[in-house]
C-alpha cells in the first residue's frame, strides 16, 4: 500500500455527488444514478486507501443557489436553497475531519431516512412537477 512518509503530506479527494445519490430521481433518471454511482465508488475507495496517506470525501449537497436548475432547463420553484458558500464551507470541513460522506447542513437527517420512505417522499414532490 502506498504511504507517504512526512504524514503533514495528506492528500485530501472531494468527488462531487448530491442527496440524489440516496433514491432514483425521476426525471433526472441518469443523473440520480450517475450520482449513486460517484457516492458508492467514493465510499469503496476510501475504505480501499485507508492505510494510505490519501482520504477520499464524498460531498452529497441537497439544492444549492448556483446555476444547475437553470442550466437544466428546470424552471420548477424551489423552496430552500442552500448558499453555495455553506456548501463549500461544511466539504473543506468535512474533508479536513476525514468523513467519508459529507452531508451539507441538515441534510445529513435526510441521509438517515431509510430508502423506501424517500422513494415515496420524492415521487410525490415530482408529480407536482410541470413537465
Ligand atoms: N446546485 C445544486 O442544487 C446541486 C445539488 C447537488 C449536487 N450538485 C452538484 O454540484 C456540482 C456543481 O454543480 P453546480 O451546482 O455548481 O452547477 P452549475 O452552476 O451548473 O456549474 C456547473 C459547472 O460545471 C462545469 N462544467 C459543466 N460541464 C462541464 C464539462 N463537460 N467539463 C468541464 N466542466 C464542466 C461548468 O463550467 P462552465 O461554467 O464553464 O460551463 C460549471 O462551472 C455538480 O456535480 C452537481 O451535480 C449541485
Amino acid at each position: 500500500m502506498y504511504q507517504l512518509k512526512n504524514p503533514q503530506s495528506f492528500i485530501h479527494i472531494v468527488n462531487v455527488a448530491s442527496l440524489a445519490a440516496l433514491y432514483p430521481l425521476p426525471y433526472y433518471s441518469v443523473y440520480g444514478a450517475s450520482k449513486a454511482f460517484v457516492l458508492s465508488f467514493s465510499e469503496a475507495l476510501n475504505y480501499e486507501l485507508r492505510h494510505s496517506a490519501i482520504s477520499v470525501s464524498c460531498l452529497c449537497p441537497g439544492d444549492t443557489n448556483t446555476n444547475f436548475f437553470y442550466n437544466a432547463g428546470n424552471t420548477n420553484k424551489k423552496k430552500s436553497l442552500m448558499s453555495a458558500e455553506r456548501v463549500a464551507k461544511a466539504a473543506v470541513d468535512g474533508l479536513y475531519n476525514k468523513k467519508t460522506t459529507i452531508f451539507p447542513g441538515s441534510m445529513k437527517l435526510i441521509s438517515k431516512i431509510p430508502r423506501a420512505v424517500l422513494k415515496k417522499v420524492i415521487a410525490m414532490r415530482v408529480s407536482k412537477y410541470k413537465i
